[in-house]
């Protein structure tokens, strides 16, 4: 029997494929529905209060909103902190658990401390070769866990950035001391194709994909979990 991962905050299930393709069998939470949900099982349901019995190891990716640049958009809106109480019921239930989220969030991203097992990393596009010929996607995101996981180093190339938030696809080429935000690359078929070909998805919206992480960065971890086991 393949070993159970839980998925909580999974929208339509950018980690959740990496961690099938690492080997496990997937369940989701998302407090609205998920039609497009690419795991073995979903439920709708807030994860601060979703039983977390019965699983081998548990992802959590709460909404970012309330830790990315975006709040600092005048007509940004307030959004809940969740990092520390999603931590708190994580710690509680003695599995390993994974915690993503944008860079800027309260999240660990050191080795294990002296006195405590909790750690973390940063993972970049260029750790697996998320690229085109003309584009490269780092789309860097942070993963705290209970468990040590290895960090490998970004391999950032000449190649032109491009980053997908929001609702933009935009080609960053912003330099140090520049004010040029980049260009955004417009059309909802165009951005599709380049979410498929730069991340490695091709069965979500734009609206969902642009919230996703990479199914390749949850293989990495999900099966250095399985390792560990
Ligand atoms: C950043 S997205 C997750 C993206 C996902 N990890 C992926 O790779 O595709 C966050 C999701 O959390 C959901 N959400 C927000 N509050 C929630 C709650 N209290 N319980 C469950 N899901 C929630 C949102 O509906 C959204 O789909």
């Amino acid at each position: 029997m393949k070993p159970r991962a839980l998925d909580l905050f999974c929208c339509a299930g950018g980690a959740t494929k990496g961690l099938q393709r690492a080997g496990f069998h997937v369940t989701g939470v998302d407090i609205k529905p998920q039609p497009r949900y690419c795991g073995d099982e979903f439920h709708q349901a807030d994860a601060l209060t979703f039983p977390l019995d019965g699983y081998d190891f548990i992802w959590a990716s709460p909404p970012c909103q309330a830790y990315s640049d975006m709040k600092q958009m005048p007509n940004a809106v307030e959004h809940p902190e969740l990092i520390e109480p999603v931590r708190e019921r994580l710690n509680a239930s003695g599995k390993p658990w994974v915690i993503e989220n944008v860079e800027g969030a309260p999240l660990s991203v050191h080795a294990p401390m002296l006195f405590t097992n909790i750690s973390g990393i940063v993972l970049c596009g260029t750790m697996f070769g998320l690229n085109t010929q003309k584009w490269e996607l780092r789309r860097h995101r942070l993963f705290e866990s209970n468990i040590p996981m290895r960090q490998p180093s970004c391999a950032h190339s000449e190649r032109t950035v491009i980053g997908f938030y929001g609702d933009h696809a935009r080609i960053r080429k912003r330099r140090p001391g520049s004010k040029n935000r980049g260009e955004d690359i417009t059309g909802r078929d165009r951005k599709l194709a380049l979410v498929r070909d730069l991340m490695g998805i091709d069965w979500m919206e734009w609206s969902e994909s642009n919230q996703a992480i990479p199914p390749a960065y949850s293989e990495f971890i999900g099966r250095q979990i399985l390792e560990n086991r």
